[in-house]
């Protein structure tokens, strides 16, 4: 409540983020999922707060606690968090920090799959709904300003800058995640920002004064 009714840059502004995990049901109690913390959705969606934003936070189930002063929306799967997304706009500005599951199983049972003498089951699966591009896309209430994340392991520059063609946002946060860079489940981040004007190596620095910087930024694009 304190953040939201703080004083700022953003103040008057409406700003979706998205964040954490998506887990996509195979039974009853087991899933398929993305490796991700949550930490840094939840520190923009905190340094958005602090700088006046008025913040609906969508998110799947993280193991870092959502931030003060937002309003918390709690997903499980994509669809779902798709569901949640259209429900929260119209928004100023929208920042897609969840790892979403590209795909769901198809047909998740609705009792718990036994094991059984024949082997370990086959399962199939189907694409999730692409939340960023399909928000991107959107004709009427699009969001100003829309902006993706991309975790690569390789060629990170050449991958962001078409992945941020092909789903149509107007930034992406480009990191590199790979084993032995300690992102994934870490405290750093260190990202490349690019926007339709170039390319931004921004240092190594704490997850939140990503979140800081990055805020400062969307504050001054919506100036
Ligand atoms: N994203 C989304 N909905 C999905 C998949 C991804 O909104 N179903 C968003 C993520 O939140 C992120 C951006 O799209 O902001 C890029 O996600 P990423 O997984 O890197 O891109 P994909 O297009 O899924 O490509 P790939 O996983 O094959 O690299
Ligand atoms: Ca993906």
């Amino acid at each position: 409540i304190e953040a939201a009714l703080a004083d700022g840059p953003l103040r008057g502004r409406r700003v979706l983020v998205t964040s954490g995990p998506t887990h996509e049901p195979i039974d009853p109690v087991r899933y398929i999922a993305n490796r991700s913390s949550g930490a840094q959705g939840a520190a923009i969606a905190g340094a958005l707060a602090a700088l006046g934003a008025e913040v609906v936070f969508v998110t799947g189930p993280a193991t870092v606690p959502p931030p003060e002063g937002v309003a918390v929306v709690r997903v499980e799967t994509a669809q779902e968090m798709l569901v949640a997304v259209q429900g929260a706009l119209p928004a100023d500005a929208a920042i897609f920090a969840a790892a979403v599951a590209d795909w769901r199983v198809a047909g998740p049972s609705d009792r718990k799959i036994k094991k059984r003498a024949g082997g370990a089951p086959a399962l199939e699966f189907a694409e999730n709904p692409d939340i960023l591009a399909t928000v991107s896309a959107m004709d009427e209430g699009r969001p100003a300003l829309v902006i993706g994340f991309a975790a690569e392991t390789c060629d990170v520059l050449g991958n962001a800058t078409a992945k941020r063609a092909r789903k149509g946002c107007d930034w992406i946060l480009a990191n590199d995640v790979s084993a032995g860079t300690g992102i994934m489940g870490g405290t750093e981040n260190a990202v490349t920002l690019v926007t339709a004007d170039g390319v931004e190596d921004w240092p190594r620095m704490g997850k939140r004064e990503v979140a800081r910087k990055l805020a400062d930024r969307i504050a001054q694009a919506l100036a």
